[in-house]
């Protein structure tokens, strides 16, 4: 039965994706830089990567060729939440596979990483690749959360990839996902395996970034699709005139998406989880300053505004990290008890008693459904945070606030709303950046392969710059890499890339928002454009642009 398509993907379907110049070239070269270390605690990563360690930077270049162009049989799998622009990476991979050598063939591992250790695969023709050209989503194989870890499962990787004689595989992901490409790509070359192993960077986060990595795919298009969605609720507040919406962005970690729709919209209020960390700001104090902001627009006659959230929030709050630290450490020693207490009442009261005053009135000041989920651990120990409801626990601390302030004799009227906007933006079809992008990172994977590359990942140095400006390279993972604790143990990782304090994009956030607190500065973005003029359809994300000083139009 064929799937009926909408005229959007139809007419989608046929865009060819920009790419960097070297990459339309059927002659490119590999240029190697110089020897890399890691990123810090080189020893401990050398010792951790020794066969892949050390390794140059490349970049692709115009030239005559020396890459392999015998036919080859690569896999690839798409690892950890969708981002806008997975189908396209696929699409990079199977054109050029295909440009070298007509009889190469492309495998997609099915849902993450656990597809390679069980050998669940799919071929990837090119009517199923045509089928997903420049739409959203990661469907054509699904994705995983699953880490290849274990050495019995680094073996039975080993196995199937020699099973199906793969001469490359492509890693699509995040920063754990890259650093797993390495772990792979290590062990594979100490059992004299021919597979290499590539790494995409993909999230919708943002967070995995540095000068030769300058952005994920996924994150222009998550991006635009919120701060569409925030910019019509700025247009609805001028409206209607009697709502505070308080909406949470997606982003496990790091506010570059809230920044961001900061920056493409101007909402009243928008929080930077780094800048709360940095100052220790209590959540007591957060929610000060909301209610300033609402008693000023109250005086100036404006009884609504909008206020945005990062997702990570919780974690950066000074006292509710101590907080949920002291509670972590008593339901270590006590959780039977505890969840044996039939009533919600006699939970809190038996907490409270076991913690330190300042932390029991934390604790004692939140919502019956964030006190909940704080006693709630995952199988690592960790807190659920994104299940915190942060935009309405906030609604409710000031509206208890405006309450108190209201019995006082003052007359706020404060009518919330609460938002989540997270899935809604990562498996839309991609922007015109995000499709070039990835395709151009799907096509630059490809030549690494041939160049028998391995652990690397694929970047695009200039994104701010049009395409033709954009230089493909490749950055050795071990050179990204340092040692973190993670569950109690030493681990490699690549580093979150959090918002720079310092940055161009948060200084101009930080100059403005007062302006934006109590004006009505909004910026209606509308949605993201396929077709039309450039400069509304190509645009990288504006904080990118800042970033690299560029003339880019807010
Ligand atoms: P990745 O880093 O794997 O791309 O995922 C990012 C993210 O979208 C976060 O923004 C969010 O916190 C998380 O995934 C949600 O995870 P899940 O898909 O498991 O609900």
């Amino acid at each position: 039965m064929s799937r009926d398509i909408s005229a959007l993907q139809r007419a989608r379907s046929t865009y060819k994706p920009k790419v960097p110049k070297a990459l339309r070239q059927p002659n490119v070269r590999i240029e190697f830089g110089a020897p890399t270390e890691a990123a810090a605690d080189q020893e401990d990563i050398q010792a951790l990567f020794p066969h892949i360690y050390g390794q140059r930077t490349a970049t692709l270049v115009e030239g005559e060729s020396d890459l392999r162009t015998d036919a080859l049989r690569v896999g690839v799998v798409l690892s950890g939440g969708p981002a806008a622009g997975g189908h396209n990476v696929i699409a990079g991979l199977f054109d050029a596979l295909k440009a070298a050598n007509n009889d190469s063939r492309l495998f997609g591992f099915l849902r993450g990483p656990w597809g390679i250790v069980e050998c669940d695969y799919i071929e990837l023709t090119a009517e199923k690749v045509d089928a997903y050209r420049n739409t959203g989503g990661f469907d054509m194989i699904m994705s995983g959360r699953d880490k290849i870890e274990r050495i019995e499962d680094l073996a039975r990787c080993r196995h199937n990839l020699e099973e199906l004689d793969l001469d490359g595989l492509v890693i699509v992901g995040g920063d754990d996902s890259n650093t797993n490409a390495a772990v792979l790509a290590d062990y594979l070359r100490s059992h004299d395996s021919k597979t290499c192993v590539v790494g995409v960077p993909k999230t919708i986060d943002g967070d995995m970034r540095s000068e030769r990595i300058e952005i994920t795919f996924g994150y222009d298009t998550a991006c635009k699709v919120y701060s569409e969605l925030v910019g019509n609720i700025c247009r609805d507040v001028i409206s209607s005139v009697k709502y505070w919406h308080f909406i949470r962005l997606m982003g496990r970690s790091a506010s570059h998406i809230t920044l961001e729709c900061a920056m493409q919209t101007h909402p009243n209020i928008a929080i930077i989880s780094e800048e709360v960390e940095a100052s220790g700001t209590t959540l007591e104090q957060i929610v000060d300053e909301i209610v300033d902001v609402i008693i000023k627009r109250a005086e100036a006659g404006k009884d609504y505004g909008v206020v945005i959230v990062p997702e990570g929030l919780p974690e950066f709050i000074s006292d509710l990290e101590t907080m949920i630290d002291e509670l972590s450490a008593v339901l270590g020693e006590e959780e039977g008890y505890i969840t044996s207490l039939p009533d919600h009442s006699e939970r809190v009261q038996h907490l409270t008693s076991r913690l330190t005053d300042h932390s029991a009135r934390v604790y004692g000041s939140l919502p019956q459904d964030t006190q909940e989920v704080l006693l709630r651990r995952d199988s690592h120990g960790n807190v659920p945070l994104s299940q915190v409801e942060t935009e309405r626990l906030l609604i409710d601390l000031v509206a208890d606030r405006i309450r108190q302030l209201n019995a006082q004799g003052q007359n706020i009227r404060f009518n919330p709303l609460s938002h989540f906007l997270g899935y809604e933006g990562r498996c839309a079809a991609p922007s015109n950046f995000d499709a070039d992008y990835a395709y151009s990172l799907g096509y630059s994977a490809a030549q690494l392969l041939r160049a028998n590359l391995t652990g690397y990942t694929a970047g695009i140095q200039n994104v701010t710059r049009p395409a033709d400006e954009w230089i493909a390279c490749a950055t050795p993972i071990p050179m990204m890499l340092c040692m973190e604790t993670r569950k109690g143990k030493p681990k490699p990782v690549i580093g979150k890339a959090l918002v720079d304090l310092a940055g161009a994009p948060f200084r101009r956030f930080a100059e403005n928002r007062e302006s934006w607190a109590l004006n009505d500065d909004y910026v209606f973005p509308g949605p993201i454009q396929y077709f039309g003029p450039s400069e509304v359809c190509d645009g990288p994300p504006v904080t990118l642009a800042m970033e690299h000083a560029d003339q880019y139009q807010l």
